[in-house]
């Protein structure tokens, strides 16, 4: 078994976040994001990974190198400028000699993989499309399948009223190798709109698998908060989270108070009188007196004022956050500054 990671998206939808740091990577409780599909393949037994990038590429082959320090190997397939999902699938051909799982690589999940390998092998299907239920198919690939989960249509985004179907795609693939021979070299291509379709029309054996358990795309800034949530709340079942505790505090005045699912860096400083709630905060973090944070995400190095106040938030690396300041719903991007007394 192989696998492919698709992680080559611009991250817009994530921007400013995703400005220096490629939404693959974006910190999740305090990991690059790609490690929990690592961590996802690897207890599939699945060790042979191919990431295949375009925006920023050398910053996700710096962390992730050669793969050894992860337990697996990784291959990269770098594209000159984005080939779309299908040419980015083509132009890693090299690296996929077997069945393959392919992933959206922005996707947080705890699917059981081996068991839709095997559901996938079972019926010797050619393509096996994971699915999801959702409310909201509209940001998403609509997936109609008949009563044995044989592929029928594929909708992708659909407009309202378009189809009665409430199962999307969920960003994973089993492929045979052959389906490769579906995409031309070199073009800019997609699997939903192109390869999904030729599949159909070539009346290949292409099944779904409705996975009815966590799943959610971290690819929007409401989403990524809740990603988090999410792990920090133990609701990813097969993703556990290691917290530290408090950073040692060794201050007069009140000791720093948190709640039980924070996730605190050890090497933050954490002065008196500060309050965590429900939030991540990542390395290298100074925290003055009595500020309070409450589910929000705060990347590495940045410095929250004395009494500010930071609710629903993203503050990205290097963030600093006057003093009295109270700023709620606001996401920040790298190196951003409010002075004291910012409302925003
Ligand atoms: N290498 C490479 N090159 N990767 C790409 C490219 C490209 O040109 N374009 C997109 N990707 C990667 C993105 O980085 C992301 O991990 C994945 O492909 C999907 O792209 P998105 O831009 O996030 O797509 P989406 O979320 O709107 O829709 C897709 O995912 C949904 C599930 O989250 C579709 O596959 C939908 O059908 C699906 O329901
Ligand atoms: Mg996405």
């Amino acid at each position: 078994m192989q696998a492919l990671i698709l992680a080559g998206g611009k991250g817009t939808r994530l921007r400013p976040l995703t400005i220096h740091t490629p939404k693959p990577v974006v910190p999740i409780v305090n990991r690059p994001f790609l490690n929990y599909q690592i961590d996802l393949l690897k207890r599939a037994n699945v060790k042979d990974i191919t990431l295949s990038l375009s925006y920023q590429p050398g910053k996700i082959e710096e962390i992730f190198s050669d793969g050894q320090d992860y337990g697996v190997r990784i291959h990269y397939a770098v594209e000159a400028s984005p080939l779309g999902t299908g040419g980015a699938y083509k132009n890693a051909e090299k690296h996929l000699s077997e069945t393959a799982i392919v992933f959206n690589g922005d996707v947080l999940t705890d699917m059981d993989l081996a068991k839709i390998v095997a559901f996938h092998k079972e019926r010797k299907a050619a393509a096996t499309v994971v699915l999801v239920p959702v409310e909201d198919v509209s940001a998403y690939g609509v997936v109609e399948t008949d009563s044995e989960g044989r592929v029928q249509r594929f909708v992708e985004k659909p407009k309202p009223g378009e189809t009665k179907a409430n199962t999307i795609n969920a960003g994973c693939y089993i492929l045979e190798p052959h389906i490769l021979n579906y995409v031309p070299a070199g073009e800019t291509y997609s699997f939903e709109y192109q390869i999904f379709p030729s599949i159909l029309k070539a009346g290949e054996p292409f099944y779904s698998y409705v996975w009815n358990d966590y799943w959610l795309d971290i690819g929007k800034p409401q989403s990524y908060l809740q990603a988090n949530f999410d792990l920090i709340n133990d609701r990813v079942q097969s993703h556990p989270v290691y917290r530290h505790g408090l950073p040692p505090f060794s201050g007069t005045g009140e000791a720093p108070k948190t709640d039980h699912v924070s996730v605190i860096d050890p090497s933050c400083t954490l002065k008196p009188g500060v309050e965590i709630i429900n939030s991540v905060i990542g390395p290298n973090c100074i925290i003055e007196e009595k500020a309070k944070i409450e589910n929000s995400v705060i990347w590495a190095a940045s410095r929250i004022g004395k009494e500010a106040m930071i609710r629903n938030s993203v503050i990205g690396k290097s963030g600093i956050i006057g003093k009295n300041s109270v700023i709620d719903g606001v996401i920040l991007g790298d190196k951003s500054s409010l002075t004291d007394y910012t409302i925003a």
